[in-house]
């Protein structure tokens, strides 16, 4: 098997390096992979003039897999919208036909307190937010600003066909059958047309289910009710930019936005795994940034690419020890904790594993 790894920007090289650590332990136990660098991002941008080159290209359409850090850093705003390091991972995202977007948000019963939620708010949260990532908002055309009667308008597209809103929904339906059973929608159909299909087609995907409990919210109220009572939600199925927004609320409900993996997948399984948070420029280089959900985005490559479900396990038990033994990095640490950098959180887990 191969893993296309691209580090990108930021914080990105130092916890993928953790990650990688914790796959070359695996391997030396049996599990055949090659692991490839690549090119994605601000970095791509400054060693080719493209955030996402034709090499980078070619090596994630023959790889199995992607592990990717993070993307984006401030020296790269002010470059035209076509060379910023986030349309690199839009295109990969597109290229390769990644349209299920996996986000568990789950809190570990030590991190209670880190969350800025009461522990009885968060206590047993597990949530699996199922977000369509290659449609929407972020890729409807037409899209622009341009001058329409002496000023500047600004404008995108709000778009889903029904053939891409039936296969995130089975993708969110069969994940519910592996969990409780409960499924909630979410939309803004009593204003968006896009988003009334949306409904309309979840309801009809949903009489294939008739197992899986189906609600539907919208998203101002489902915004609310993620702080006020999350732990009523199992699966959350949402379109691209609800999903990008609902995403990062609920990682703070599991204490911080450095805890969470995701992973991106065809309709083969074949898959992008990358942390949700971004490349945190402000911290690059010192040793602080959480390793744990590039970590943990491993383990969700390992269950959902490569079928090991023991070696996904096995990672997500060392996690699980880490906390207990009291390792924190910064974004998750409280006083009496043992505080540890980047490499030292790595040293924890390679140590539980
Ligand atoms: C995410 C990120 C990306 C997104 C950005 C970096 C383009 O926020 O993966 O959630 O909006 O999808
Ligand atoms: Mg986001």
């Amino acid at each position: 098997m191969k893993i296309a790894v691209l580090a990108g920007d930021g914080i990105g090289p130092e916890i993928v390096a953790q990650a990688v650590r914790v796959l070359e332990v695996l391997r030396s136990d049996g599990l055949k992979f090659e692991l490839e660098p690549g090119l994605l991002g601000g970095c791509a941008v400054d060693a080719t003039g493209e955030p996402f080159p034709e090499a980078t290209l070619k090596l994630v359409t023959t790889a199995d897999a992607v592990l990717l850090g993070a993307v984006g850093g401030p020296q790269y705003d002010t470059l035209p919208r076509a060379q910023r390091p986030e349309r690199g991972l839009l295109a990969i995202r597109k290229a390769l036909n990644l349209f299920a977007n996996l986000r568990p948000a789950v809190l570990y019963p030590e991190l209670a307190n880190a969350s800025t939620l009461k522990p009885e708010v968060v206590a047993g949260l597990d949530i699996l937010i199922v977000r369509e990532l290659t449609g929407d908002i972020y890729f409807g055309e037409p899209r622009g600003i341009e001058q329409r009667a002496g000023q500047r308008v600004g404008f995108n597209t709000m778009i889903y066909s029904e053939a891409e809103i039936r296969r995130i929904a089975h993708v969110a339906f069969r994940a519910a059958r592996k969990r409780s059973r409960r499924l909630c929608s979410v939309d803004k159909m009593n204003v968006l047309e896009c988003t009334q299909l949306w409904r309309e087609v979840v309801v009809e995907t949903a009489a294939e289910y008739p197992d899986v409990e189906l609600s539907h919210m919208l998203v101002d109220n489902a915004a609310m009710q993620l702080v006020r009572n999350p732990r009523q939600f199992d699966v959350m199925l949402t379109g691209n930019m609800f999903g990008d927004i609902l995403s990062d609320e609920a990682s703070m409900l599991t204490g911080s936005i450095g805890m969470l993996p995701s992973a991106s997948l065809d309709d083969k399984n074949k898959g992008l795994y990358e942390p949700i948070h971004g490349s945190a420029p402000d911290i690059a280089g010192k040793d602080v940034a959480n390793p744990l959900a590039t970590i943990l985005s491993v383990a969700m490559m390992l269950r959902y690419t490569f079928n090991q479900e023991p070696a996904a396990a096995r990672i997500e038990e060392a996690v699980k020890k880490v906390l207990g033994q009291g390792y924190r990095t910064g974004d998750i640490y409280e006083s009496g904790m043992k505080r540890v950098g980047t490499a030292g959180m790595g040293d924890a887990v390679l140590a539980n594993l």
